[in-house]
């Protein structure tokens, strides 16, 4: 069925749905971070019911913040670029409505299955068979009608952003379907194909990819495009930018074995992901670096555009979790950060800080052009910037705090008297973090509130071009 808001060309529908979706899911899942969050500062929210525990409301959080929100910002952003940038309409508008139903079943089924207990236990892979089936069927639809619209472009360049969203989309159904090959056992119930230490190895495979182009090379592709649109400059070096690409991608599937630090997996395996990760600072810079100097010139736009704050601050952050990262890889460092909240910290600088600000700056930039307005003409400029601040200061105050708390607990669980035994004891040191856990709740509610002030802002500016559009016919 058409709308008023139908493009005459470009398919806008999907990115639409995408777009309310990565609001919707963003505050759904951000919500459960900030009652696990509170749930480690107080364990009696966890009511003592199963399905409350913070053992089962965990990976729920990680799912949706990361396949449902940053999905959904990913699936939002790259149907409504690859249109774009090759003049041409989807390849096909079945596939676009298929993937969008098919990957918000799979996140309902999520939410209704990690809270009952039924997982594979692989972290970020927790869910059972039948639903890798169906998300590898829906990843390959979108694979096709991504990959088939750059076929179909009628523009003969293939923009970088497009090369970064290829490489995400074809990297995550290698690695989703690699990691997930299990033998079921029932309908809720599967074992891994792969056993000990091979499996902690693929596991990781995944894991760091995950990372690596689900939250890494997918959103740089929205930084390649919407950066240089906020900014109204080209990208600062196009040359660059293509070595970026072939740079970071061919470094970061060697550098999983991190992860596994004196674990059982070959020395040998161990010391390679290392120096891969040490390795991977330079293009993971060079691509922030690009961002940045994109911005040359126009630096005084930052002044009044609250959008470009978010962009610009999300590199800032995707820099500096991109140099922790290869310090925490360092094996000696490692030995002090592994299993502490400094990883926390780390991953919510690289998650709240990089991906959830460069998805909202994009977001904002992109509503209103998918609602038939003018770019720019949120409803509030104002409470953009309200948002911006709150977001700001909320990372800020929770990686600060696992910061604290992580070199703290690495500290006690080294420290040894004179005889030999242990200084502490594990609840000293989890006594002693309950007040960093306290900070990160105030830091994770003052996110949270940011993304219901965008709620609102969204809703106020969909509805104010509904009545435009009504009002002119
Ligand atoms: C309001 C915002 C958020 C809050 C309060 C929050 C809170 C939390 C908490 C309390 C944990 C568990 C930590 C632990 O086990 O010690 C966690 C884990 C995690 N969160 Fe968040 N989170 C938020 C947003 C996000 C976002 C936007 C993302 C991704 C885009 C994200 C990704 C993750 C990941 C990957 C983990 C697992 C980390 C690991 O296993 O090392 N979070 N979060
Ligand atoms: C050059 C880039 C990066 C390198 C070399 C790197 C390295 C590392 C290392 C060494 C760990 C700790 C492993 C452990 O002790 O268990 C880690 C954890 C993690 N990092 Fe990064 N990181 C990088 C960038 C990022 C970015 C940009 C994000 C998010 C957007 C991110 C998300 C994560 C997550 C989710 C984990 C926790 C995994 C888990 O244990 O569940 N990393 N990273």
């Amino acid at each position: 069925m058409s709308t008023a808001f139908d493009h005459p060309v470009y398919n806008y529908k999907v990115v639409r749905q995408f777009a309310i979706m990565t609001v919707v899911w963003g505050i759904v899942g951000m919500s459960l971070g900030v009652l696990i969050a509170a749930q480690l500062a107080w364990p009696a929210l966890n009511f003592d019911t199963p399905w409350l525990s913070f053992g089962r409301l965990r990976p729920l959080h990680t799912n949706a913040v990361i396949f449902a929100f940053g999905g959904s910002a990913l699936f939002a952003t790259s149907y409504y670029i690859v249109q774009r940038t090759c003049q041409t309409r989807l390849f096909s508008d079945t596939l676009a409505s298929f993937t969008f139903w098919g990957w918000n079943l799979v996140i309902i089924l999520a939410v209704i299955t990690l809270p009952m207990g039924l997982t594979s236990t692989k972290e970020y892979a927790e869910l059972e068979w039948p639903i890798d089936i169906l998300i590898a069927i829906v990843w390959i639809a979108y694979c096709v009608n991504f990959i088939g619209t750059i076929v179909k472009r009628k523009e003969p360049h293939i923009y970088v952003a497009n090369w970064f969203f290829a490489a995400f989309m074809i990297m995550i159904a290698v690695l989703h379907i690699g990691n997930n090959i299990a033998i079921p056992v029932t309908a809720f119930k599967s074992y891994s194909v792969y056993a000990g230490t091979v499996d902690a190895m693929v596991q990781w495979w995944w894991g760091h990819n995950a990372v690596g182009f689900f939250l890494t090379a997918g959103f740089l592709g929205i930084m390649y495009y919407f950066v240089p649109k906020q900014a109204e400059r080209p990208v600062y070096s196009y040359r660059l930018s293509i070595v970026h690409f072939w740079a970071l991608i061919s470094l970061y599937v060697w550098a999983g074995s991190h992860h596994l630090h004196y674990s059982s997996l070959p020395d040998w395996a161990q010391t390679a992901g290392m120096v891969m990760s040490l390795v991977l600072l330079a293009p993971s810079w060079g691509g922030m670096i690009n961002g940045m100097m994109t911005l040359s010139g126009a630096w005084h736009k930052l002044r009044t555009d609250p959008i470009l704050r978010f962009l610009v601050v999300s590199l800032s952050f995707y820099g500096m979790s991109t140099f922790e990262g290869p310090m925490m890889a360092i094996k000696t460092v490692n030995a002090l950060s592994h299993n502490t909240d400094w990883t926390i910290g780390h991953v919510h600088s690289g998650a709240l800080g990089w991906v959830a600000m460069v998805s909202i700056g994009a977001m904002y930039h992109l509503i209103p052009i998918l609602f038939g307005l003018k770019a720019g003409a949120m409803h509030s400029v104002k409470l953009i910037n309200v948002h911006f601040w709150l977001a700001t200061i909320g990372t800020v105050l929770y990686i600060a705090a696992m910061w604290v708390n992580g070199i703290m607990q690495g500290l006690m669980w080294r420290a040894v008297n004179a005889d030999g035994t242990l200084t502490y004891s594990f609840v000293q040191s989890v006594e002693a973090s309950i007040p960093g856990y306290m900070v990160r709740v105030v830091g994770g509610a003052l996110f949270l509130t940011g993304m219901f002030i965008m709620a609102y802002n969204v809703y106020k500016t969909v509805n104010h071009s509904e009545k435009a559009v009504t009002a002119q016919a």
